[in-house]
């Protein structure tokens, strides 16, 4: 309790250690939340669970109330599952795909997501995931990082093609972006080139928190 209201004034470190796919993770008390961060960048809760909650808003708490499955890409501390089940009371089921166990071992010491009844947590590669998986959903979040850089398959046609595949009809994509140069908006656009406008609508919300652009998918 100490740390938590002392963090008001300044952040609180717990935990911290080297990862191979973040660089390093650290769990830290700020503002009185206790947040995860990679090396130079929120990884969950504090601004990261704030810009995925715009874009779940945006395609409409009772929407995704309605649904029956959703998919998180990236699971990390668990943030935008947190608001799923939490603020939304998604009902559902939820199936995280996550690459890092060290990850999931701290989402679970400190976030407790192994709490979480409707949600199934696989270790794996998110594009190995979508390239074997028979199951389809309603909505999938893809929220994928290691540390600031986005991986390419992510922008790729094998990746995107399965993305649509994967989808439910009127499901949704809700993929969050970072753009940090100029050749990001461009990467971008050219992702959204991909969703052909007679079966897809496509819009984005654009410098969500300074340096994300949210893409959102709707499937006709
Ligand atoms: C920003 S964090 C996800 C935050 C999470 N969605 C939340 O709401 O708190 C990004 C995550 O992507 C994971 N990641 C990176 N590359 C991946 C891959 N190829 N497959 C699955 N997960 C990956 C990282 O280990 C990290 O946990």
């Amino acid at each position: 309790m100490f740390k938590k209201l002392a963090s008001f004034l300044i952040p609180i470190n717990i935990y911290k250690r080297k990862s191979a796919v973040s660089t390093t993770l650290e769990v830290t008390w700020a503002n009185g939340e206790l947040v995860l961060d990679s090396k130079n960048t929120n990884y969950s809760y504090g601004s990261l669970q704030r810009i995925l909650r715009t874009g779940l808003k945006s395609i409409g708490f009772d929407t995704i109330q309605k649904m029956e499955s959703i998919l998180v890409l990236g699971v990390a501390g668990g943030s935008v599952i947190k608001t799923l089940t939490q603020e939304i009371r998604f009902k559902g089921k939820i199936t995280g795909v996550e690459i890092d166990p060290e990850i999931i071992a701290i989402a679970n010491t400190y976030f407790k997501l192994n709490e979480i009844p409707n949600l199934t947590i696989l270790l794996e590669d998110a594009f190995e995931f979508v390239t074997t998986t028979n199951e389809t959903f309603d909505l999938i979040i893809i929220d994928i990082f290691q540390d600031t850089t986005m991986p390419d398959f992510l922008f790729e046609a094998p990746f995107i093609n399965r993305s649509k595949e994967l989808l439910n009809p009127k499901g949704f994509i809700l993929f969050n972006t970072m753009l940090i140069q100029n050749s990001d908006s461009e990467r971008n656009q050219n992702y959204r080139n991909h969703f052909d406008t007679a079966k897809f609508n496509t819009r984005t919300i654009p410098r969500v928190e300074q340096h994300n652009e949210l893409i959102i998918i709707k499937k006709r």
